[in-house]
């Protein structure tokens, strides 16, 4: 067993040093102490959905027994602190993501309804029958069946970017599929199923050389690595509260300013207009103009105190910590006999997927529940990706900032007994 991780690194700001001891961060998530039939929870279904620190869930309730109201409506005191605290939220997202604006950081359920809003209004305003967009085979279905819809309704093509053998992004064969006709790339940062993490700085460069838009599915980078939006020029960036240890219910959508502002609103209703008459109703600036009725407030707040937290950790820290994780489980369980990791890209982030000569997945995850080993099993909502590589199913474990390399070890003496149970 390797000792676990204990490492020093830049924090985000890059000015001093910070160690990472996973065991004192594992204080922070008042879950992690619970046992599971018995055994300690090793929990390795991050990608799902990460656990929550005490800073989050305190955040959320101190919210809602000191500052409670609904936003931007009330002239009384509890609105107004609530709103302040709603658009501080907005802040610290977007500096979180080093966006240029707050203006571009629109709050709606999570990346799901981020893409089905792009999709909604840009999409819609811009895209008509014969253009073409461009996803990947690495797509989550959220990041496919919008554009579909879509299709249906306007008459696009959909082109898909291609994969190797062990999930690596092609970037030449992407490259072969931008024509005059592409006005948007979209494509995942990091894949939920595999792990690889795509050259999205080479994509965007080559989308918009072609003179494409991009949106970029981020839900399972941001938990990661640090995602800036300035440097890397994405025209829309998508990401989900409750994978980067938030609330769920709560996501950000990213876009440009200028795109923003050109896009008709996704839903009707309260706090997205400006005036209203039978007649005819005008409509808010962005990112107000998206955010029909009332807003998760609560669910904003918290997800600003997990920016805080993941920004106070340092995330060049984390990402050390996940990528030492990686290659450790990627090392144990290569070592197991009948055991073959799907999705082996040159850089991936601490996605672990599997499958077990003769066993099915399902079978494998319901097994590790019994010691205690939270994964995921199926289709990982990637179909045309299991088409792709041959699969039905796959088992992963997918690490988050408060596994151990214990953890690791736990997973691969209990799959040591899954394939003793099917030999
Ligand atoms: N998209 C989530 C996952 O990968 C639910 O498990």
């Amino acid at each position: 067993m390797l000792a676990s991780t204990s490492r020093t690194a830049m924090n985000d700001e890059g000015r001093h040093s910070v160690s990472f001891d996973v065991h004192r961060v594992r204080e922070d998530f008042p879950i992690l102490k619970r046992r599971i039939r018995g055994r300690p929870l090793v929990y390795l279904d991050s990608a799902a959905s990460a656990q929550k620190p005490k800073a989050v869930l305190d955040a959320m309730q101190v919210a809602q027994e000191t500052i409670y109201a609904n936003v931007h409506r009330g002239v009384h005191t509890l609105s107004q602190e609530a709103t302040d605290a709603f658009e501080a939220a907005r802040e610290k997202l977007r500096a979180f993501i080093n966006a240029a604006s707050a203006d571009e950081i629109i709050f709606v359920r999570g990346a799901t309804e981020d893409i089905n809003l792009v999709a909604a209004t840009y999409g819609r305003k811009f895209l008509s029958a014969g253009d073409e967009i461009i996803l990947s085979e690495l797509e989550h279905h959220s990041n496919i069946v919008p554009w579909q819809l879509l299709q249906t309704e306007k008459g696009i093509v959909i082109k898909v970017a291609p994969i190797d053998d062990d999930g690596n992004f092609l970037l030449p064969a992407f490259e072969k599929l931008l024509s005059p006709r592409t006005r948007l790339v979209a494509i995942t940062h990091v894949s939920n199923a595999l792990g690889t993490v795509t050259p999205v700085r080479a994509i965007i460069e080559a989308a918009h050389r072609a003179g494409a838009k991009v949106l970029l599915d981020g839900c399972q980078a941001v938990p990661h690595m640090a995602v800036d939006m300035q440097a890397l020029d994405v025209d829309f960036y998508a990401f989900s509260g409750h994978k980067m240890y938030g609330p769920t219910g709560i996501g950000v959508l990213y876009g440009k300013k200028e795109l923003l502002a050109t896009m008709p609103p996704y839903q009707g209703g309260g706090e997205m207009i400006s005036t209203v008459t039978f007649a005819k109703s005008t409509f808010k600036e962005p990112p107000h103009r998206f955010e029909a009725g009332t807003p998760a407030i609560v669910e904003a707040i918290g997800l600003g105190a997990a920016a805080d937290y993941l920004t106070a950790l340092g995330r060049e820290a984390v990402r050390a910590h996940e990528q030492a994780l990686l290659a450790y489980a990627s090392q144990r369980l290569s070592a197991l006999p009948g055991l073959q990791i799907v999705g082996r890209a040159a850089e991936k982030a601490a996605i672990v997927s599997f499958v077990m000569e003769g066993v099915h997945a399902h079978d494998i995850g319901t097994i590790l529940d019994r010691a205690g080993i939270a994964v995921r099993a199926g289709h990982h909502c990637a179909q045309p990706l299991m088409e792709r590589l041959g699969l039905a199913a796959t088992a992963r474990a997918s690490f988050g900032l408060y596994n151990t390399m214990e953890d690791v070890d736990a997973l691969a003496d209990a799959l040591k007994i899954v394939r003793e149970i099917f030999a």
